[in-house]
């Protein structure tokens, strides 16, 4: 029997012909409350500097993360996720910059913390952001060395856990940090600090502007293909999904986003757990370029790129386009 019926009883469109109609039947929304905003911080005082290959997005000092993010809060965006911008001259080859207990994300956290106890804080583990040779590990004889990178992990995630950071993120995909940070923060009594990991993340080229916000643009020798995931695999994807769920993760990433939504698809219907979608600097200045040479609509592909996430699985979605889309939600 044919269920779903034929034309012309049938007829697809009556439910498309309202607003109301199209509403009712909508199979996702979306809210503030899926969305979480990356922000870049800086050093020095008083600092809010355009990202020039992100149009819109800038970084900002500590003394005034507080402010940039409260419009954001007020909008109910439930977190925010830390990056630091680190010169050239600031970086060393083991990166130690990241274990500083007053490096910017601490400062960061410690400040959004107190200013906005329920905003979630997200914080970034890896080492590209302060290494001298942009990797995201340490260099042995040229190659990321795993375990020796796994142990300054979780290091730096405990000096961010231990100023506030909620959410532990790994974006370095070494093998077996989840499980290595999991133990570092419960041996330290940090049981409730939660692991977002960066599960199946792609060497991509769509990072590039990212790299620029960072300050990263000119440091990076080579590319991440080591540990990074090839483009062409996704059944890979769902190993390395399998393996941090099983090492402790709390919440798993897919990265980038939009050109990798099977990838999200078969994640959420394979394991079922909170799954987040990054689309990350790329996808944002690629739509921001097109907008402003007028080729596109700047809500409408906004908002077409953040459901289509949601209509994949994802839980959630980081984006630069956070506090835009939730002001847009807002006003209906
Ligand atoms: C660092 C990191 C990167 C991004 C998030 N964390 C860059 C990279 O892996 O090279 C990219 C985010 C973006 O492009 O928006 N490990």
């Amino acid at each position: 029997m044919n269920f779903f019926g034929s034309f012309p009883n049938t007829r697809m469109r009556r439910n498309r012909r309202d607003v109301w109609t199209r509403k009712l039947v909508a199979e996702n929304v979306l809210t503030a409350g899926d969305l979480i905003w990356p922000i870049f911080l800086t050093d020095g005082e008083n600092r809010i500097e355009p990202v020039e290959s992100m149009p819109g997005i800038v970084r900002v000092s500590v003394d005034r993360a507080a402010e940039h993010v409260a419009e954001a809060v007020s909008l109910g965006i439930p977190a925010v996720a830390l990056f630091p911008f680190t010169p050239l001259e600031a970086r060393d080859e083991e990166g130690t910059g990241a274990l500083d207990t007053n490096n910017l994300m601490c400062r960061g956290a410690r400040a959004l913390k107190a200013a906005y106890p329920d905003l979630g804080l997200i914080g970034d583990v890896a080492l590209d952001t302060y290494t001298s040779h942009g990797h995201d590990g340490v260099l042995r004889d040229g190659y990321v060395h795993n375990e020796d990178t796994v142990e300054i992990l979780c290091r730096q995630a405990l000096a961010m856990a231990r100023a506030g950071v909620d959410v532990i993120a790994p974006s370095d995909m070494m093998d077996g940090r989840v499980g290595s940070i999991r133990k570092a923060l419960d041996d330290a009594g940090l049981i409730h600090t939660r692991i977002m990991s960066y599960a199946a993340k792609y060497a991509s080229g769509f990072y590039a502007p990212f790299r620029d916000a960072v300050g990263s643009t000119g440091a990076l020798r080579g590319d991440k293909k080591t540990y990074q995931m090839d483009p062409a695999n996704s059944d890979e994807a769902l190993r390395e999904v399998a393996l941090d769920i099983s090492e402790g993760a709390d919440m798993v990433m897919v990265k980038p986003g939009l050109p990798y939504l099977d990838i999200i698809y078969r994640v959420k219907a394979e394991f079922g757990v909170p799954t987040f979608a990054y689309q990350v600097s790329g996808e944002y200045s690629m739509l921001m370029a097109a907008v402003e040479r007028g080729w596109l609509d700047h809500d409408r592909a906004m908002m077409e790129a953040l459901i289509a996430f949601k209509r994949a699985g994802a839980n959630g979605v980081l984006t630069y386009f956070a506090l835009k889309a939730a002001r847009l939600l807002k006003s209906g």
